[in-house]
């Protein structure tokens, strides 16, 4: 529940309670949606200053509409949660360092841990409060440079990639700063207990045995049981222990369900399947973001919490025709035509490389598995930038003709 001003009150927003007795006002009851904008000026009649609101209500709905839409809904709605994450180029440089640095830092704690030494809470700590600050300044500019592959190390990486989306996820849930915080150095430390493991059922690149399927699943046990003995917090222990855990109770070390399994711990689930299945691998190439969204739609409510991972969602970014966005490639384009079935991978008009320099601009399919290797990376704030107009006639044309 949260105290909403009257003046701060918008459709969708769902009433909860108003700072007077119903008596005193002309409402038959205080809870309900807001429909329409006579409701708020009929709010505002009743001389109330103050109302309690639904915390996520505006947030669901809107997640609701991007999941309950048509393609062309679901990217209008989703443009629209994108307009507050735009990149700035120069942010994204220094975050793409940071990332960078913040992997080496993940990589030397978990080392030591491996070779028997405590390890460095202050620096897990740093790391955290980095992706905390990022994560509250822009909720999508960190999760951006997750796409980019960094190291060859896949448990390094993907260590800070839970950090970073459990982060994003958490504050798109609305979760304090704190809370983000403490949620970030969790996902750090999500997988110590990997660290616990023998590197040759670790880095097995087959199939595991039974037995070895048992080894490396205690790497959960092993892991809350390391953090524990070096006194960290319970609340901090919860996205470690329960990561594995899933909705209908499958999951390990406790087959806890869905009602006994933490916000940490739902959040958790989500973005390491997440991350684990988009990643590459040595063995395999990671899945791309759309068809890893499919699946895990499928697992929704079986194996992970949907309200959560209908949140999650929101991390990843649909792009609207004409969206300036960073490439992969480091080269900078305009969506041109959206594909309807694939809306994470359109059409987009390269045209100029990150220094500013033109380039001769080309169209690249990003749906055709041909050019599986270049991304869209996020959008850029176009303000800087000097978009030529033969982009938008060719724009204009190609989705004339059909
Ligand atoms: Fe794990």
């Amino acid at each position: 529940m949260k105290k909403v001003l009257t003046k701060d009150l918008s459709i969708g927003d769902k009433i909860l309670k108003f700072d007077r007795s119903w008596m005193e006002t002309d409402f038959l009851k205080h809870k309900f949606i807001i429909k329409d904008q006579a409701t708020i000026d009929r709010i505002k009649r009743n001389d109330i200053q103050y109302v309690y609101v639904d915390a996520q209500s505006s947030e669901e709905k809107k997640v609701e509409k991007i999941y309950g839409g048509e393609p062309e809904e679901i990217i209008e709605e989703a443009a629209e949660l994108n307009e507050n994450n735009l990149i700035d180029l120069d942010d994204f440089n220094s975050t793409t360092e940071i990332y960078k640095e913040s992997i080496k830092i993940v990589k030397s704690v978990l080392e030591d841990i491996r070779g028997g030494k405590l390890f460095n809470t202050g620096a897990v700590k740093n790391v955290a409060e980095n992706i905390t600050e990022l994560t509250m300044r822009n909720k999508g500019v960190l999760a951006s440079v997750t796409k980019l592959r960094q190291h060859d190390d896949y448990t390094f990486q993907h260590s800070m990639n839970v950090s970073i989306y459990s982060a994003s996820l958490a504050a798109h849930l609305g979760l304090k700063e704190p809370e983000i915080e403490r949620i970030a150095s969790a996902g750090l430390l999500h997988d110590v207990g990997k660290m616990l493991v023998p590197t040759d059922v670790l880095n097995k690149p087959g199939k595991l045995t039974d037995d070895e399927f048992s080894i490396m699943k205690n790497h959960v046990q092993l892991g809350y049981d390391f953090l524990k003995k070096q006194g960290l917090p319970q609340d901090m222990l919860r996205l470690p222990y329960e990561h594995h855990e899933r909705f209908d109770g499958s999951g390990y070390p406790r087959g806890l369900v869905d009602k006994d399994i933490s916000i940490e711990g739902k959040i958790g689930a989500v973005v390491d399947i997440y991350d684990a299945i988009t990643s590459d691998r040595v063995y395999h190439k990671g899945m791309e973001p759309p068809s890893a969204l499919k699946l895990m739609f499928k697992w929704a409510d079986s194996h992970i919490n949907k309200k959560v991972f209908e949140f999650f969602i929101m991390n990843i970014g649909i792009y609207p025709v004409g969206s300036l966005v960073l490439m992969s490639t480091n080269e900078l384009a305009v969506v041109g035509k959206t594909n309807l079935n694939k809306p994470t991978a359109p059409v987009v008009l390269v045209f100029m490389n990150k220094k500013g320099q033109r380039l001769p601009f080309k169209a690249v399919n990003l749906a055709k598995s041909s050019v599986n290797d270049q991304k869209i990376i996020g959008p850029v704030n176009p303000e800087k930038i000097d978009i030529p107009d033969e982009i938008y006639t060719y724009i204009d044309n190609m989705n004339k003709a059909e």
